[in-house]
């Protein structure tokens, strides 16, 4: 069990400059001092992570929200009423005390709230913003876990808060606020509050994803979230010609004819989006971990959660 001792060593850490993974309710984030750029600069070592692609300023509650943002427009206040704290983010220009390297340059900056109580006690106690990416080398599968956090970085990230398995298991939902001449906000990532429950709040959103070349967010880059094993997105049975061939199923229920798979995995035998979407990240890095020579995964309803499960494993997929 995690202590108070815990947080405020690792609140330490962070106002020394160093690293702390930490646990939120979409996936583990690996955290640095946003307003300390060296420190800010090691996150990106340690992850792989090119410089053109900002970080996610994470707040302990939203109260804290102008020490980061210049401005914020009605309809992203109406969001943050609704959903922080919360798997939404929001890009709104920066203060100028935000270090360059947290926002690529850019003059905006991404911020969220987390909803899960370990990360905002951390945030709390280093009495600074937390800039985190998710806790995995870029293009890599996000981590749902502590024990994924360690797998993938070892030593490199000696401070590791175990906060159990994330409750969402996706990113959170990035809106941009930005560049948008009629001020209507731009979906620029799904995740894990669903499209239909912003538009509820303010109206139609642009949509702006799938970009290669330039993404306005990185995690618009075609290829992300991926296994090592090649990965096949394909709804119907899939024939190999050879049993010599080791595949893998990522199926969303039960599949009806499961032979000739090497491995299964089922995101829900409810067809809940909600559980698969908390399965999703540890059920390929399961299929990923058994030799196979590629896997197959089946589409999800694009419903809800749905479409932002299909992103994943869209970019999964690419190549
Ligand atoms: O759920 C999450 O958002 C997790 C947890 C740890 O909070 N964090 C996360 O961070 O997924 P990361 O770095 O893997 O993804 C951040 C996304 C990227 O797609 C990045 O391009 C986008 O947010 N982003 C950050 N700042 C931006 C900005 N100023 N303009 C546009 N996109 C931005
Ligand atoms: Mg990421």
């Amino acid at each position: 069990m995690l202590t108070d001792q815990n947080i405020i060593d690792a609140a330490r850490l962070i106002r020394a400059g160093g690293l702390v993974a930490f646990p939120t309710e979409t996936v583990y984030g690996l955290g640095a001092n946003a307003l300390d750029a060296v420190a800010v600069a090691g996150v990106f070592e340690v992850k792989g992570r090119p410089r053109f692609d900002p970080l996610i300023v994470h707040l302990a509650e939203p109260e804290q929200l102008m020490d980061v943002a210049r401005s914020v427009p009605p309809l992203a206040m109406k969001l943050i009423d609704k959903f922080w704290p919360g798997p939404l983010s929001l890009v709104l220009d920066k203060q100028p005390s935000i270090p360059d390297i947290v926002t690529a340059g850019l003059s905006s900056v991404a911020i969220r709230c987390p909803a899960h109580d370990l990360a905002r006690r951390l945030i709390q106690a280093a009495g600074v913003p937390i800039a985190a990416p998710s806790a995995n080398r870029f293009g890599a599968v996000s981590p749902t876990t502590a024990r994924h956090v360690v797998e993938q970085f070892g030593d490199e990230v000696p401070l590791v808060l175990d906060g159990g398995p994330c409750r969402i298991g996706l990113e959170s939902t990035v809106v941009s606020f930005v560049d948008s001449p009629d001020g209507r906000p731009t979906l620029l990532r799904p995740g894990g509050i669903t499209r239909e429950e912003i538009e509820r709040v303010v109206g139609t959103l642009k949509i702006r994803m799938h970009e290669e070349a330039q993404p306005a967010s990185p995690g618009q880059l075609l290829r992300h979230y991926a296994p090592e094993t090649r990965l096949v997105l394909s709804a119907d049975g899939f024939c190999t010609g050879s049993s010599a061939v080791k595949v893998g199923l990522l199926s969303f229920q039960r599949p009806t004819s499961p032979a000739g798979f090497a491995a299964i995995e089922v995101l829900s035998e409810q067809g809940c989006l909600r559980e698969a979407a908390a399965n999703l990240f540890a059920a390929l890095r399961r299929l990923d971990a058994q030799g196979l020579d590629f896997i197959v995964a089946r589409p999800v309803p694009e419903v809800d959660l749905g479409h932002a499960i299909m992103d994943r494993l869209r970019r999964a997929a690419a190549r």
